[in-house]
């Protein structure tokens, strides 16, 4: 084991990537205690830093007799369980058969292996034995013989580190989980601020940066999913850290349902982070031998600034969290009929925007929500996935042949999670939704949810959809989910069990993707939840991307893109051109600029094609064949914030990188023209000082120091709301 050691003496685990490092040590009484996350700082362990000091009102275990300074309220751990004298946040509580709640886990044993970990039915990171090792180590409560495995995978190229826990219960007595946090770390003495992604439905993941102050700060999901409210994705960086400088802590969890990441700043001024399911209505039952496993936290530490640790997470997540295999290769560029039509469509109507979609050169028609039941409206219908073939004359078969015919691949969006009240499904199995009895449902978007957490209502939704995809040729599906979870029982579980229905749920979701994928290996998946309501590493596992958000409006979306940007790749970022005035905010933004924006994501149109004058067909023609030759800088480069939307309300603009450093694209928008304008510079990042970059546009030459070091000026004059681009070549030969 390289990369992962354990000095037998110290009792001290070093876990190392290339540019980080993370220590624990066990001590007294086989308390496992947290030493350090941070900059690789060589062969020094840092268990110097502990030190004993009797504090007041912080307890000290029994085995410490007179020794008033082992306390594990200021102690530094690394997965703390409640009732032992830490009265902060912990990871773990439980209840045991007696009613009792204390759980003291003492460190039991370890093991190493080559390659990583995974978890069973559940979305992870996944490495071969080249590219990440394992560490469990088994801490166990002595009383109930709780086993609690404590897991880490450490991918040292990527520099990220995960770390999930698996529960078992070793004892005769059944154990109640009622928190089990995926991870939890301790932070020394520091001041630091607090990154977090919050929105509401068509605004998600705006940022917003806070100091942390003492107590306990939060962001969370009960909604059953990740939320477009709370992203399970948070920033914890020096005051001082910027996007190219200082040090920064990313945590994202990958799980798609209730979430909560907490961190509080103790009276000793250290800071602990927990992160994992939401308590709120959560426990599991383990009786003897049963098994628990938490979601999976994916942490990357960096030294460079806040761009820096997105590029982590980009580049982790393309290469060993995404396992479609779009995920580096070009995607079709799509039309999506939901803005140009929304429930009011015939075959007719499809067809002719396929047509014109194909007369402009893009790949991919894809059919959205009202193709089904009697799916006229949004009140009807989830459940029936029978075509309708009033709306579609001669069917999906006839409709997909047709499309397929102009040289065009067909897409199809479904809503597997739900139900109509107005649905055959509905009509004959009543009891299949989740309602708590004798209580009136809680309706939104006039639908209910489906107990997915029973197997035969996934087993049947799973087979009527693969009905329809077995019938024709499909090679895209967008899946969506248009409600919050709530009216939260399951007939099928006992009353005991009733607070494992929303983690049930979840895995009942990642059952359902998981069949999907591996019986259509060569689908294109998007995930989608009324936009990015459940934009998450999770479902990054199943899909290569996820509709960013409902709103289309490019001038909104420069900063929901911009904060997804923080923690997932650009590619997983679905960003389509509709019309104007946007559907939503009433804007309006010329069609480069709007084309400018979708194309920082996987590109495509949503908009009646067919109603595009001649002129806009041919400017359509030369976006699109624009994003075509940027693709794979979109899926495979290095992405740079230049600016921040949230400070500078003039222009905004970033930047891709290919790896190679050999081209560069910035693209931007420019927000607010002045009268007599100041001189802006744009300044690159990212490139080779010593080489040479050509303007694509005006064949000037510059040195790539100069292109970061003096900048370039903006255009200036052009009106409000105009795209920048710029487009440099590495030219041949050094300075
Ligand atoms: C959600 C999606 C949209 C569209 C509609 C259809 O809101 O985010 O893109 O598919 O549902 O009902």
């Amino acid at each position: 084991m390289k990369y992962i050691t354990y000095n037998d003496e110290s009792r001290v685990f070093v876990l190392r990537t290339n540019h980080s490092m993370y220590q624990m040590q066990v001590i007294n009484f086989d308390t496992l205690v947290h030493l350090y996350y941070g900059a690789n700082i060589g062969d020094t362990e840092i268990t110097h830093r502990l030190m004993f000091l009797d504090r007041g009102f912080s307890g000290n275990p029994y085995e410490a007799g007179d020794d008033r300074t082992f306390s594990l309220d200021v102690l530094p751990q690394e997965y703390s369980g409640y009732g032992n004298g830490d009265y902060r946040i912990n990871s773990l509580e439980v209840e045991h058969q007696d009613g009792s709640d204390a759980v003291h886990l003492r460190y039991e044993s370890h093991r190493m292996w080559k390659g990583k970990y995974s978890l069973e039915g559940l979305p992870c990171m996944y490495g071969s034995e080249d590219e990440a090792e394992t560490l469990e180590i088994t801490l166990y409560d002595r009383i109930s013989n709780l086993k609690v495995r404590l897991l880490y995978g450490v991918f040292p190229e990527l520099d990220v580190i995960t770390r999930a826990v698996r529960m078992e219960n070793e004892g005769e007595n059944p154990v109640k989980i009622q928190r089990a946090m995926s991870m939890e770390m301790d932070y020394p003495n520091r001041h630091m601020d607090f990154i977090h992604f919050y929105g509401r439905h068509t605004m998600e993941r705006q940022m917003e940066r806070l100091p942390l102050h003492h107590g306990v700060q939060s962001v969370e999901s009960k909604r059953g999913m990740s939320s477009h409210q709370h992203n399970p994705f948070i920033i914890l960086c020096d005051k001082k850290t910027t996007e190219k400088h200082g040090e920064c802590y990313g945590y994202a969890l990958a799980y798609s349902g209730n979430h909560r990441c907490e961190i509080e700043v103790d009276q000793m001024e250290q800071t602990r982070v927990v992160m994992g399911i939401h308590p709120y209505h959560f426990s599991y039952i383990l009786n003897k031998g049963d098994v628990f496993e938490t979601p999976e936290v994916i942490i990357a530490y960096s030294s460079e600034g806040l761009g820096k640790l997105s590029r982590i997470y980009h580049d982790a997540y393309r290469s060993n969290l995404i396992r479609s295999k779009y995920v580096n290769s070009p995607r079709p560029v799509l039309v999506n009929n939901w803005e140009a039509t929304y429930f009011d469509f015939n075959e007719e109507k499809l067809f002719n925007i396929a047509k014109t979609a194909k007369e402009i050169g893009l790949d991919m028609f894809v059919l959205d929500d009202g193709w089904f039941g009697n799916r006229n409206s949004d009140y009807t219908s989830l459940g029936d996935w029978q075509v309708n073939e009033e709306k579609i004359r001669g069917g999906l078969p006839k409709l997909v042949q047709r499309i397929n015919g102009l040289g065009m691949k067909f897409g199809l969006w479904i809503e597997p999670e739900m139900i109509s009240e107005d649905s055959e499904l509905y009509r004959k199995h009543p009891d299949w939704i989740l309602r708590i009895p004798e209580r009136r449902m809680t309706r939104s978007r006039s639908q209910l949810n489906l107990d997915i957490t029973r197997k035969e209502v996934r087993d049947h939704v799973m087979e009527k959809i693969f009905e329809v995809l077995d019938s024709c040729k499909v090679d895209y599906i967008k899946w969506d989910m248009n409600r919050s979870v709530d009216n939260v029982f399951s007939s099928a579980l006992p009353p005991e069990r009733q607070g494992e229905v929303f983690h049930r749920y979840v895995l009942g979701v990642y059952e359902m993707m998981e069949r999907l994928v591996s019986r259509y290996p060569d689908l294109l998946f998007e995930n989608c939840a009324g936009g990015g309501g459940r934009f998450d590493a999770g479902m990054l596992y199943y899909s290569p991307q996820i509709w960013c958000s409902d709103n289309t409006d490019a001038i909104d979306r420069l900063r929901i893109q911009y904060g997804t940007s923080f923690g997932y790749p650009i590619s997983s970022m679905g960003a389509h051109v509709s019309v104007c005035p946007n559907h939503g905010t009433g804007r309006t933004a010329p069609f480069d600029t709007r084309a400018i924006v979708a194309s920082a994501g996987t590109f495509g149109y949503e908009l009646d094609l067919a109603k595009l004058s001649d002129e806009e067909k041919e400017i359509a023609k030369e976006h699109i064949q624009e994003y075509k030759e940027m693709e794979m800088l979109v899926l495979n480069g290095d992405y740079y914030r230049l600016t921040n939307p949230y400070r500078n309300h003039e222009y905004v603009l970033w930047q891709f990188v290919s790896k190679d450093k050999k081209e560069t694209i910035v693209n931007g928008v420019m927000l607010r023209n002045e009268s007599n304008p100041h001189i802006h510079l744009v300044y690159l990042e990212g490139l080779e000082p010593d080489r040479h970059y050509k303007d694509a546009d005006t064949g000037a030459v510059y040195t790539g120091a100069a292109l970061m070091y003096a900048g370039v000026p903006l255009p200036v004059g052009q009106g409000d709301y105009q795209p920048l681009k710029f487009k440099f070549c590495m030219t041949d030969g050094d300075i």
